[in-house]
């Protein structure tokens, strides 16, 4: 995910700004850049690469001023080129960004007609253009950036910095998180508390749809309907390292809030956003225009492979195979020509999958790695890959690596379904505006957290839990099955909800709740006579819907977690979040070790 920090301070700017962004490298990046205001004035200095090549721009031509802002950038739209580092600035204003603006292609277009000259090929770069245009317009500085805020969709967090006034820095939070750094006389704005860590202890984290309007003196929040708000202030004593799970309980919790901004790096790495069409890396002889294709995994690995072989197959008619690596290694299963293999794995290290790797090459079989840790083994032995850019993942429960992997599958499937010619553009275009939204509907999911947190406490005193998908969305269920059991060690078990009475409905009774992941899509009558069967027992509905199957079985469910309205191709990232909040919050009711659960290891490096 980018960096963002921004500094009203007392001291020059452009070292403090730099000392900020080293602390959000770990956050991955490919180039960097600062903006001060010199004598009121936009300075920038923005390197390709990493932070040293921009602290050498600093140090060939220092940047004067005690306001500025600063931004590590890991590349979406457009090339990890200096043209395309922030800060992106007109002559009134300098801005970074982080996340996706769905409408920029429009914006853009709209902008040029109004005689604006864009340098870069970024959606971000709008933001600063459609300020401007409401300050030519005669709004001031504050109205201008609420203007064009308003106007934004998709998943952002923004920081602004205007010429000619030294005491202003506005902040904008939707979908990825900032926060305010409340200093002596002096105010910092960063992407997360260990941004401002070296500043102050004091913290306010903006919440959802927040614009904040930062002075020297004080900090102006306006909440999402643009009423003054109250935002609590945290202290953080221990600096970076106490800052590091900001304002979260646990950093699975945080690795949950983290998803629209990894999904929205990990889908503009494989998309072409203003194109509409997938761009797939250099696969190094990994054919996609093939017959068939097998998808390994382990654990949560797998479960993403799983709903890998429903789109596959949708999309491009290839027939797949899914398999446990612990098993497939051991099948020796016959291997075809006209295929390829690909491996899922969040730490690139778990032993199963590594065998089963091997085992294709040495038949022959070309390999490619859907993996998050670089340079791991898997990564390594691959013949190709594509990186799932969620960071690292430190809860041992698998939550933005999980849909970080299906995002680059998505995408896989897409340009598999190009490659064979089974999907035409007009397809292609839909299903990739489709993954473009998924960050914001992914932020609009995390608002389900109050309701299941009440739905947690219940489902903390149950001793099995069942969870039913059809189609898509049974890897969803399994998926759930897994959080749960492994978190809050309830037995949980996820079936396909077609099973159901060919066994499991014996299950059911009053203390057995049973969770259903079901869209109101093609499938969903059919779970819905599923749903008819528990409640006709006695079983307790805990239904995972959106608007219209809400009403459908409002009558039978005993709880409703709604999430927002999407395109199928996309609903089972969308439908991951409502499952990991639901295994987190039970296993806080519990009091269970969430980060890292008993007997569980990240990565088994073993068999
Ligand atoms: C996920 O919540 C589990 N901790 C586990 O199933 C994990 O997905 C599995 O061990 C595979 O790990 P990998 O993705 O690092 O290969």
């Amino acid at each position: 995910m980018c960096g963002i920090i921004g500094i009203l301070g007392a001291d020059p700017a452009a070292p403090r700004l730099v000392q900020a962004l080293k602390l959000l490298e770990y956050r991955g990046y490919d180039s960097a850049g600062v903006a001060t205001l010199e004598n009121g004035a936009i300075s920038r200095r923005r390197a390709a690469g990493k932070l040293v090549n921009l602290e050498r721009e600093l140090a060939e031509a220092p940047l004067a001023g005690i306001s500025g802002i600063g931004h590590t950038r890991w590349a979406t739209h457009g090339a990890p080129t200096t043209a395309n580092a922030h800060p992106h600035a007109t002559d009134k204003v300098a801005i970074v960004h982080n996340g996706i603006i769905e409408n920029f292609r429009a914006l853009r277009e709209e902008l040029i007609r109004a005689g604006h000259r864009f340098t870069s090929e970024t959606d971000s770069e709008v933001i600063a253009h459609l300020i401007t245009d409401y300050l030519d317009k005669g709004q001031k500085p504050e109205q201008a950036a609420i203007s064009a805020v308003r106007r934004l969709e998709g998943a952002f967090g923004i920081a602004v910095l205007f010429a000619g006034d030294e005491d202003i820095l506005v902040g904008a939070r939707k979908g990825s998180p900032l926060a305010v750094g409340l200093g002596d006389g002096e105010m910092f704005l960063g992407s997360d508390a260990i941004a401002v860590s070296p500043f102050t202890q004091r913290v306010m984290f903006l919440e959802e749809g927040d614009i904040a309007v930062l002075s020297r003196a004080k900090v102006k929040v306006l909440d999402a309907s643009g009423q003054l708000a109250e935002r609590q202030v945290h202290i953080f004593a221990g600096g970076a390292a106490a800052a590091e799970k900001g304002n979260h309980r646990h950093f699975m919790q945080k690795e949950i809030y983290e998803q629209p901004e990894t999904t929205g790096r990990t889908i503009t790495r494989y998309v072409n956003a203003y194109e509409e069409r997938v761009e797939m890396p250099n696969l190094d002889g990994v054919d996609l225009n093939s017959d068939s294709a097998i998808i390994i995994g382990c654990g949560t690995a797998h479960y993403a492979g799983r709903v890998a072989e429903y789109w596959l197959e949708q999309v491009s008619g290839i027939a797949v195979e899914t398999d446990i690596a612990s098993e497939f290694r051991y099948r020796k299963p016959a291997v075809g020509k006209k295929s390829f293999g690909v491996f899922v794995s969040q730490s690139g290290e778990t032993a199963d999958t590594l065998a089963a790797l091997r085992y294709c090459k040495e038949n022959g079989l070309k390999t490619l790695a859907v993996v998050n840790v670089p340079e791991s083994t898997i990564w390594r032995e691959a013949d190709a890959r594509l990186p799932t850019l969620a960071g690292p993942e430190i809860g041992v429960a698998s939550t933005k690596a999980f849909t970080a992997q299906l995002s680059a599958l998505a995408a896989l499937s897409i340009a598999v379904g190009r490659a064979r010619g089974t999907l035409s553009s007009q397809e292609e275009g839909r299903l990739v505006h489709a993954l473009m939204e998924t960050p914001r509907l992914i932020t609009d999911a995390l608002a389900c957290e109050p309701e299941i947190e009440v739905i947690a406490q219940e489902l903390a005193q149950a001793r099995d839990v069942l969870y039913l998908g059809r189609g898509v969305h049974y890897p969803i269920a399994l998926e759930g099955a897994l959080k749960l059991k492994e978190i809050s060690y309830i037995h949980a078990e996820g079936y396909a909800a077609g099973e159901l009475k060919h066994g499991p409905i014996a299950l059911i009774d009053e203390h057995t709740p049973v969770v259903v992941v079901a869209p109101h899509d093609a499938l969903f009558e059919k779970t819905l006579s599923n749903m008819q069967e528990v409640n006709a027992r006695g079983g307790k509905l805990i239904v995972i819907t959106d608007g219209a199957g809400a009403v459908a079985c409002a009558d039978i469910a005993k709880h409703i977690i709604m999430v927002p309205t999407c395109d199928p191709f996309i609903a089972p990232l969308v439908y991951s979040v409502p499952i990991q909040l639901l295994a987190y919050l039970t296993a806080v009711h519990k009091g269970t070790d969430v980060d890292q659960p008993r007997n569980l290891a990240k990565s088994v490096t073993v068999e």
